[in-house]
């Protein structure tokens, strides 16, 4: 003790000491601002902004600088071209910007514009660069896989006005393109109306290429602001951040100078905005340049590791899918930015009031958006809807829809950093089975290499992968194991060796290997846009190179923004070269996905027999993404924490991924960092059973999370809410069938089932199952005990354990104690379930069906189920089962009926399908007529065993207390694959 320490004094050094071990063992939960660039601090945001502002103080004697010059327009087979002219301040001198706006057959618009100059290769680069002179142009070849066919029917109309040019498109014809000559602009019409409208601001600016002139810097005197300027414009312009950037303690060295692109989209008529993930907020985009409860950044798309990322925030994070969508009542409308390089997106909405007030015309609210990119072509895709549906559909048809994944990879994976030991592995897959809890995969993190040499295994400590990839199998389960793109730089090391000898490593700006740290130290990255790169990556997945893999080992790339530990935003330096000598800063958006691509493409090669058997439908998860990468595989939203707040900021986002045409997302369960309270673990859990892609996941540091260690009666929760999602695993694989063919989401939110329903645009806390009916709303508060849950119409909506009935549009309270997931069913539909608990997915494939009919006010309900082997592509050969159930209320029948297209394989599946049968039929809803009803009479075709009519057993329970009546059918014994009909009177 102190000399003359009184009791304050006593109590204050107390304090301190408490104080002080908070600080030590109180993780820090908050991002590293100062390692990510604000607006404020990137040049060509800054640079854009100012510009709009200008523009905006200018207001009517503004004049944008572009325009198309009339003579050069030609229009041929469904595409216009011509010279968009930018005239610069003093007049003179005249930038010729080649403009295309092609109309795609499917009725979407694609307005693309690219710089003559560069186009030619005629200008000189900076500090001896190699770097390509064009602007980049390839970022189609990454993210477009399809419906680029030219409309034949497009033309443009005689009707146009003085100075504009208009040309009618789309399916019958009923889009129009208004494209003005000066300024340019364009506006794309439907229904008579502009729907979306291009430069409708004059925010358009495309920074032309320009040699630098060394001058004397001009004298800024204190106090006077640096004038921002470019064309139409004064002439003296800062041009700090022209040729040269820094940040963080790094010189990007700009070799090209200033190249951004950047057009203000306006949707007039639209209130809400959603799309262009990754970002944590609310799934309806806000407004970002300030004022009460908005950002005051715009929107940035940036790929980047952003560890222990915030909530509410427009912050970049690991993925960017420059894809919007506006939604007013009845009408959707989207662009597409294909651009990937860094992007910024304002946001800014205006009501316009209506002074016909006084008529009972409302006023209406416009949604402005301003896109810019700090380089490469202006590229827009438009797409006109009128439904949600029609615009991820036509998005899907070009940058591909979500492959449909192998069964296994819907059902719960269970990962950590990390399992220590083979024999860690296969005490929790024991541990899983002695708890009777499902789970298919299970994953290792980086810790189970040789010193984080990937396509390595630490000797020490996994001695036996292959056996224990055995005991896996025994049960149908799959190891995912991670490996990253970057590669180890240590003596000895064969694929580093092989990676330097073939040169298939990215480079810094002088054109020597690109050194930079992440987990194994010292690293170099492989350069995926090299085709080389690809044929070697393909080789190294051999299970006869990566000795050590089984069949059913699948992969987890990580890190591939990319992430690198010292380098500035922690990632590569935008002067880097890519093959082709395209720039980092050209492509960054891409890199993601170019891993991604060359690992699913190494896992369709790993040897000759699988090959030739037609192979196996890979499993990659990514971090990192960009347009396309849905067809590669599953996402999760990285390190998110251990939090209520992260575990309700997962829904939004995963909502906001599924309308942006990647919707086979989740989050870490539990939350990465920290140790989540039993009951968080609990709720996040029953959330996770709602997430397409439902993973368990957790930090180096954290305590073990295993849902068997919960203990009573958390552990028993957590096993009803996994087996809940293996019972509708029927429904899952259905909803991903669907995304597969049409890029429908997996999980929707209520606008995109309620199109109608002003009310419910921006609720995203509650998501609906494909087109299943099924209404989750995951419990995301402490200590709730229920919820309100949103219903967007009149339909009837019956809870899904106890049927308990909800009617009304509107808020209904719902109970929600820790045992209970809030989850109805919609009236009109029909849900297929397995009910058998299982260890693991695979082990379900023979299991019987119970299909759940829950009838809407009319009556009546439908709905579908898709099956197939779940691992193979034998579905592209027409193995597989496609059904549509439909309960007519008229003729009091339940009927199965085909929509599947007969293939080469089909038979032979259908064989194989033969025992398995629905053994339950449940009507929710029944009629009270069918108390006296004690059997149904079911007709199975070409049933000739048991003869075509049989009669089976009904049993009828009564409405009581608020819950529905229902009735149960128990073994008709109609096959799934059939077609057959119940008749109920
Ligand atoms: C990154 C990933 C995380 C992983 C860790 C170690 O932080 O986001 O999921 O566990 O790296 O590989």
């Amino acid at each position: 003790m102190l000399p003359f320490s009184g009791p304050s004094s006593r109590w204050a050094s107390l304090l301190a000491l408490v104080s002080l071990l908070c600080a030590l063992f109180t993780p820090t939960v908050a991002v590293k601002h100062e390692n990510f660039k604000t607006c404020a601090q990137s040049g060509f945001c800054t640079r854009n902004r100012a510009y709009a502002d200008q523009v905006s103080s200018l207001g009517a004697s503004f004049t944008s600088p572009y325009a198309l010059d009339p003579k050069s327009v030609t229009f041929s087979k469904g595409q216009l071209t011509g010279t968009i002219v930018k005239t610069l301040p003093n007049g003179a001198e005249k930038i010729k910007l080649p403009l295309t706006i092609t109309f795609l057959e499917s009725g979407t618009a694609r307005v693309t514009v690219d710089e003559e100059k560069r186009q030619k290769g005629d200008i000189t680069l900076r500090h001896d660069s190699k770097a390509r002179k064009e602007r980049y142009n390839e970022a189609e070849k990454w993210a477009i896989v399809g419906g680029l066919a030219v409309s034949k029917g497009a033309a443009v109309s005689k009707e146009a006005k003085q100075g504009t040019t208009r040309v009618v498109y789309g399916p019958a014809g009923i889009f129009q393109a208004v494209i003005k000559h000066a300024p340019f602009g364009v506006e794309f019409v439907r229904d008579g109306e502009v729907q979306v409208d291009f430069n409708g601001k004059g925010l358009m600016n495309m920074e032309h290429w320009r040699p630098k002139i060394e001058k004397e810097p001009k004298e800024v005197k204190e106090g006077e602001e640096p004038v921002v300027e470019e064309a139409g414009m004064r002439s003296s312009e800062d041009e700090s951040t022209w040729w040269d950037e820094s940040f963080g303690g790094n010189t990007d060295s700009k070799p090209r100078g200033p190249e951004s692109v950047a057009m203000d989209v306006t949707f007039p008529g639209y209130e809400h905005v959603f799309g262009i993930p990754e970002h944590t907020g609310p799934m309806s985009l806000k407004q970002t340049r300030g004022g009460e409860s908005n950002y005051n950044d715009p929107y940035r798309l940036y790929n980047s590791d952003v560890f222990e990322y915030d909530m509410d925030s427009p912050m970049t994070l690991y993925g960017s899918i420059p894809f919007m969508q506006a939604h007013k009542k009845d009408s959707t409308v989207g662009v597409f930015w294909l651009n990937a390089a860094e992007t910024w997106v304002d946001i800014t909405k205006s009501k316009v009031s209506s002074n016909l007030l006084s008529l009972g015309i409302e006023g209406h609210t416009d949604t402005h958006t301003h896109w810019f990119s700090e380089g490469g072509l202006l590229d827009v895709f438009v797409f006109l809807g009128p439904t949600p549906k029609d615009v991820t559909s036509a998005y899907g048809e070009l940058t591909g829809y979500t492959q449909l994944p192998q069964q296994f990879a819907i059902g719960y994976h269970q990962c950590r950093w990390n399992y220590v030991t083979d024999e860690d592995v296969r005490d929790v897959d024991r541990k899983f089975d002695k708890f009777k809890i499902p789970y298919d995969v299970i994953w290792l993190d980086i810790e189970y290499t040789d010193g984080k040499k990937y396509f390595t295994w630490d000797p020490h400590t996994f001695p036996d992968p292959l056996g224990m990839e055995k005991q896996l199998d025994a049960h149908d389960r799959k190891l995912v194991a991670i490996i990253d793109p970057h590669i180890k730089n240590e003596g000895g090391y064969p694929i580093v060796d092989e990676l330097k000898s073939k040169d298939l490593a990215v480079h810094n700006k002088n054109g020597d290997i690109y050194e930079g740290w992440c987990w194994p130290g010292s690293s170099y990255w492989i350069d995926c846009f090299n085709p080389a790169a690809l044929t070697w990556w393909k080789s190294l997945f051999r299970y006869d190179k990566f000795i050590g893999t089984a069949r059913n080992v699948f992969i987890w790339n990580d890190m591939n923004e990319p992430s690198v530990f010292n380098g500035p935003e922690t990632t590569m330096p935008k002067d880097n070269l890519h093959h082709g000598n395209w720039e980092h800063r050209d492509l960054h958006n891409l890199n993601g996905l170019t891993l991604v691509n060359a690992t699913y493409n190494a896992l369709l090669a790993r040897d000759k027999s699988e090959e030739k058997a037609g192979g196996v439908r890979p499993f990659v998860l990514t971090r990192s993404f960009f347009s396309g990468s849905q067809r590669m595989g599953a996402m999760w939203t990285g390190d998110n924490q251990a939090n209520w707040e992260h575990l309700a900021a997962s829904i939004p986002m995963i909502l906001s991924l599924g309308v942006s045409g990647f919707p086979f997302a989740g989050a870490d369960v539990g939350g990465f960092f920290g140790n989540p309270s039993k009951e968080l673990l609990t709720r996040w859990y029953q959330a996770g059973a709602f997430y397409p892609f439902f993973r368990g996941h957790a930090h180096i540091d954290t305590r073990r999370r295993e849902p068997y260690l919960a203990g009573s009666p958390y552990t028993e929760i957590i096993t009803q809410a996994l087996r809940l999602r293996y019972s509708l695993l029927p429904a899952w694989y259905t909803a991903f069938h669907e995304a597969s063919v049409n890029g429908s989401p997996i999980v929707r939110p209520n606008y995109f089932v309620h199109p109608t329903d002003e009310r419910g645009f921006a609720i995203d806390d509650q998501l609906y199952l494909g087109s299943t009916g099924l209404l989750a709303k995951p419990v995301t508060a402490e200590g709730a005990e229920s919820v309100d849950v949103y219903l967007g119409d009149h339909e009837s909506y019956y809870d899904y354990f106890d049927f308990t009935v909800y009617t009304g549009k509107g808020k209904h309270n719902v109970p929600a104690k820790l045992d209970t997931i809030p989850l109805l069913m919609r009236g009109g539909h029909i849900i297929p379930r397995r009910e058998r608990p299982r260890r693991s997915a695979g082990l379900m494939k023979w299991d019987p069906f119970t299909l759940v009919v829950v009838l809407g006010k009319d009556g009546n309900a439908d709905g579908t189920l898709y099956l197939d082997d779940g691992a193979s592509f034998d579905h592209e050969a027409g193995a597989y089962v496609h059904r549509r159930f439909v309960f007519d209320n008229d003729a009091v029948v339940l009927r199965s009926e085909d929509l599947a297209t007969e293939g080469k394989k089909t038979k032979e599946y259908l064989r194989a399908m033969a025992r398995v049968r629905v053994e339950k039929v449940v009507v929710v809803g029944a009629p009270a007529t069918w108390k006296a009803v004690t059997q149904v009479e079911v007709n199975e075709e070409g049933d000739k065993s048991s003869g075509a009519k049989r009669m089976v057993g009904l049993s009828y329970h009564g409405a009581e207390g608020g819950k529905a009546a229902w009735a149960v059918v128990r073994d008709p014994g109609v096959g799934i694959g059939r077609g057959w009909s119940i008749a109920f009177a």
